[in-house]
């Protein structure tokens, strides 16, 4: 299936993929996981166009320390990761605006490295925003995006020639909760690469809980109105009527678990409609639902995960505080 979006300057197209796996769709996923304690919801509910765009916002936050560590690691090291992948085309995983990506397509030009960028996202208005703006800027780039979620698998990715250099950043991998899920996915993205392929991937670091917790905590509230524009996205979508002004955004690390815990908690007893699945929910004060994880690995754990799923490690990136890694591997 093709989009055309027609612009002044530009003309892209997204090419939906379908998925290889059964995703839930939003109805039976939700009725799932919030309709009982222990309540929660898969984190890529955030992304709508404003969730997506309030994320953008994150990534500024001074608190925020993984976007920037990773775009100060991509940029001082993307030269060399395009020299030793020479890729004809980046596939990136969850791209969104494709902010730091930029960094590896300065490189492709600095060592005339032209190639396609297949950005996946299940944004299509961050997609085709990022697109036309890197039309723009990069006129030799190839721009192929595509729509689709990759909890669906990558069996049906397009086919290309030649070397592709698959990008996974963020340490978007840390949402997989369960280490298993994450291992699960990461041999996914290993079985869909050719064998002249490599992977870069960005992992955040376990470290102090102040700074992980600050980060999930910024000042300005950003993050916060990012973890409540998800029940905006629940009344749009499912017709309920969650009141926004009623739950209050929590972040905490759990040092058992090396993970950031966001919730949304209750500030009153409410009880909530929701429509579409013809079921309502009944809060008391201090009552929650479990929005997102956040997995923080270890370098040794980075390392298991990866040769668990058959890779090896060609590089390893990390900043002089070891808060986040970098991570270039191969089959
Ligand atoms: C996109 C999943 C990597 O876990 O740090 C940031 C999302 N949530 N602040 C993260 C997020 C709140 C982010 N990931």
């Amino acid at each position: 299936m093709q989009t055309n979006y027609g612009t002044q300057q530009t003309d892209i197209a997204c090419t939906t993929i379908m998925p290889t796996q059964i995703i839930p769709d939003m109805v039976d996923d939700v009725r799932a996981s919030l309709l009982q304690p222990p309540r929660s919801l898969s984190p890529k509910y955030f992304y709508d166009e404003r969730g997506s765009e309030l994320f953008e916002q994150i990534c500024s936050t001074p608190e925020y320390y993984p976007t920037r560590t990773e775009h100060h690691l991509l940029s001082k090291h993307a030269v060399a990761i395009i020299k030793q992948t020479n890729p004809d085309q980046i596939l990136e995983l969850g791209s969104g605006y494709s902010t730091k990506t930029r960094r590896l397509f300065d490189a492709c030009q600095e060592t005339a490295q032209h190639c396609i960028y297949a950005p996946l996202d299940v944004c299509e208005e961050a997609l085709i925003d990022a697109a036309q703006k890197l039309a723009e800027e990069y006129k030799w780039l190839k721009l192929k995006p595509l729509l689709g979620d990759y909890h669906g698998g990558l069996g049906n990715l397009p086919v290309t020639q030649g070397a592709h250099l698959f990008v996974f950043l963020g340490s978007t991998i840390g949402n997989f909760g369960q280490t298993t899920h994450a291992r699960d996915f990461i041999k996914e993205v290993y079985n869909a690469m050719g064998s002249r392929d490599h992977l870069l991937i960005g992992v955040d670091r376990v470290k102090k809980d102040h700074i992980l917790e600050a980060a999930y905590n910024d000042a300005q509230g950003v993050t916060a109105a990012f973890n409540l524009n998800v029940l905006h996205v629940l009344n749009r979508a499912l017709n309920a009527n969650f009141n926004a002004d009623e739950f209050t955004h929590s972040a905490i690390f759990n040092a058992d678990k090396e993970r950031i815990e966001m919730r949304l908690t209750a500030d009153s007893e409410q009880k909530i409609h929701i429509d579409d699945l013809g079921a309502s929910i009944h809060f008391d004060k201090g009552d929650d639902i479990l929005t997102e994880v956040s997995q923080k690995y270890t370098y040794s754990g980075i390392e298991k995960m990866l040769t668990a799923a058959g890779f090896s490690i060609t590089n390893h990136y990390e900043d002089e505080n070891a808060y986040f890694s970098l991570v270039l591997a191969s089959k």
